[in-house]
């Protein structure tokens, strides 16, 4: 009976590919289903990390620590707090606002499907879902209250959740013995953990990824023609890929209006071409990421395309795809039109933790 239940064990995890098995013991703070990690159509595998590979205690715990505010200095802000579940993990604000209500300078970006970035944040500057954790954490604007100092604030945080002791089996079972019995529970350890679940936060499935496999009757007319104008306006040369974005870090003028605006990427690799370039977004759950762009300077879908139409905002850097479109009404609501078809699944069924350790 043992030999084949693990053999039917060996069996999932074989089929699903990517997936895996839950460990014997479960969390109980996260309830949720499903057991199995589901990919929804459309995205490819997810990729694992080789020094942060799955595991769903580590994503359990993760999402714990993920809407816990005791990462924070005082106790009043998480990452849900910018990234929260009914607004399809973004905020709704235009510019993110942080702890004592201080106002940060960017709009927060989406965490479905983040697992698919190549870059992390609107100008890139983190290379993986681990290092971009630490991000937040050590900035005054968002988690902490210790201004300039990210060791000492990495060092705040990590003692914050060391001295709950409901953490401490948590962190041993998904992090080995020895973790939490010293000092060995570790910012790197909570931010493998957080990242671990961020990588389960998924977007696909919609009904664009239907209609690409087959079901011709997945989009409606008027998506299906705005599929068309999107591909041949050009927005599909910088918007593709399963996430629609290509990872790059390009000029198309938003926010080059202002008195001393935002350089994005420029201000990190001080490259020419970079100047007020931002990475391409994602559009998988547009509709559900309002408002839009890295300032959250555009209000609605139908106005990003009347931006586009319009040419952008012009600058010495601006792309050169960014020039008139001269599109018609009908192409205008057609393309609004296709980017709800990129709502999907695979988000949906997280829910806040009713309590915490
Ligand atoms: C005060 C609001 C706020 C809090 C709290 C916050 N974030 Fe963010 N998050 C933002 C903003 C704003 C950005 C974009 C910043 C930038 O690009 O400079 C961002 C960017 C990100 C990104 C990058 C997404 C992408 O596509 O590039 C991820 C992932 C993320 N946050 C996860 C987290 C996690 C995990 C936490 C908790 C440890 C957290 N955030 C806490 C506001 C917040
Ligand atoms: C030259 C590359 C490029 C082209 C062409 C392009 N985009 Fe974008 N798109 C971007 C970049 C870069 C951003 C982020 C810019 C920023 O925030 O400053 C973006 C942002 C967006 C956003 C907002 C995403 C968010 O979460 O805030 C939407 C919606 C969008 N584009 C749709 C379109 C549509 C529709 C077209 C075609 C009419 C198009 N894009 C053409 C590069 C491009």
């Amino acid at each position: 009976m043992k030999v084949i239940l693990s053999l039917f064990a060996l069996l999932i995890v074989v089929v699903s590919g990517y997936g895996l098995l839950s460990s014997k013991k479960a969390n109980p703070y996260i309830s949720q289903e499903p057991e199995v990690l589901v990919i929804p159509l459309g995205l490819p595998p997810i990729p694992w990390p080789a020094d942060n590979p799955y595991a769903k205690n580590k994503a359990d715990l993760g999402q714990l620590l993920y809407f816990d505010k005791r990462l924070s200095t005082d106790g009043t802000i998480s990452c849900a707090s910018c990234h929260s579940i009914p607004r399809a993990f973004t905020d709704g604000k235009s510019i993110a606002q942080g702890i004592e209500g201080r106002m940060g300078t960017r709009h927060s970006p989406t965490v479905i499907d983040a697992a698919y970035q190549t870059h992390l944040f609107w100008d890139g500057r983190a290379k993986t879902l681990e290092e971009q954790c630490k991000g937040p954490i050590a900035n005054p604007k968002e988690m902490t209250l210790v201004v300039d100092n990210v060791h000492e604030a990495h060092r705040q945080c990590q003692e914050h959740i060391m001295k709950i002791e409901g953490y401490k089996p948590l962190f041993r079972e998904v992090f080995g013995k020895d973790t939490c019995e010293s000092d060995t529970c570790t910012i790197e350890q909570i931010s493998k953990a957080v990242a671990t679940f961020e990588r389960t936060v998924l977007s696909g499935n919609s009904p664009y990824d239907k209609y690409m496999a087959g079901d011709l009757k997945a989009m409606t007319e008027e998506q299906i023609y705005g599929l068309k104008v999107f591909n041949h306006v050009g927005c599909a040369n910088c918007h593709f890929g399963p996430i629609f974005s290509d990872g790059r870090f390009l000029n198309i003028g938003v926010g080059m209006d202002k008195e001393n605006p935002d350089l994005g990427r420029y201000m990190i690799t001080h490259d020419p071409k970079d100047w007020g370039a931002f990475k391409v977004s994602t559009l998988r759950e547009i509709e559900h990421t309002a408002p839009y762009m890295h300032d959250g300077s555009i209000k609605t879908l139908e106005e990003v395309v009347e931006y586009y139409d319009k040419g952008g905002i012009p600058n010495s850097n601006l792309h050169p795809l960014l020039k008139p479109l001269h599109l018609t009404e009908k192409d205008k609501k057609a393309l609004v039109s296709f980017m709800k078809a990129l709502s999907g699944e695979g988000w949906q069924h997280f829910k806040e933790p009713k309590k915490f350790p």
